[in-house]
């Protein structure tokens, strides 16, 4: 059964540029598939465990095959559970807001949380990082409130969107479809402007996938 996992990282809520350009996806996908299951996650609602020292013991045991602690175990239980929530979807929608020239730190939290070897990707010296989430469409909504695209000048200061990309890669995805809203911090007119323009574009994305 195809599902889709909307994974949403602005904790603006209804006012949220991402989010509104992404509900426009959710409404197109709803329409083109509607008998898909969906699930929602917003990172900001999540009960997500501390990735301290006592988490990256039980990784390395668990990888080197080595006993773990019952308190371990609780720990590698919740990362497990939260992966699987993730993986278990087969097309994906993420959207996510630039905070400080990168992603906001929860959606960091999360992406911390779910990146492991044996789940989200192995390792082997010989064949080198595998990732592990692989033939899956993802489309991204960026949302920033000034503009980098090429000649912009300021290029070089988006780690927001490079960043993601990578992370998406890594992890074994191939077929990413993104949608760059900015600048969101020019006036009520300038955004309503970019979203008119991305409006289309998302909608079709929706129904590709
Ligand atoms: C904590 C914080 C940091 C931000 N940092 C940047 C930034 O570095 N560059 C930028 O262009 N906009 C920045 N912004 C503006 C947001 O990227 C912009 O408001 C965007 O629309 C947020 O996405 P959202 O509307 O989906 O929440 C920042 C906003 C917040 C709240």
């Amino acid at each position: 059964m195809p599902k889709l996992l909307y994974l949403e990282a602005s904790p603006r809520k209804e006012r949220s540029h991402s989010s509104d350009v992404a509900n426009e996806f959710m409404e197109s996908y709803r329409e083109s598939h509607p008998t898909d299951e969906i699930d929602v996650i917003n990172v900001w609602d999540l009960d997500l465990p501390a990735v301290n020292g006592e988490m990256l013991n039980a990784r390395y045991a668990i990888a080197h095959g080595q006993q773990i602690t019952a308190e371990q175990e609780i720990a590698w239980k919740q990362v497990v559970e939260i992966f699987e929530r993730f993986n278990s979807a087969t097309k994906y929608l993420f959207s996510l807001p630039m905070w400080n020239f990168g992603v906001p730190y929860r959606l960091k939290h999360f992406i911390d949380v779910i990146t492991q070897p044996g789940l989200a990707f192995n390792f082997s010296p010989e064949s080198g990082y595998q990732g592990l989430v692989t033939g899956r469409p993802a489309a991204v909504v960026y949302a920033r409130g000034g503009e980098y695209g090429i000649e912009s000048g300021v290029e070089d200061m988006d780690f927001q969107k490079p960043y993601f990309d990578v992370w998406l890669k890594f992890i074994g995805f191939t077929d990413i479809r993104p949608v760059v809203v900015e600048p969101t911090m020019k006036g009520e007119e300038m955004v309503n402007l970019v979203k008119a323009f991305n409006r289309d574009h998302i909608r079709k994305i929706a129904q590709e996938v």
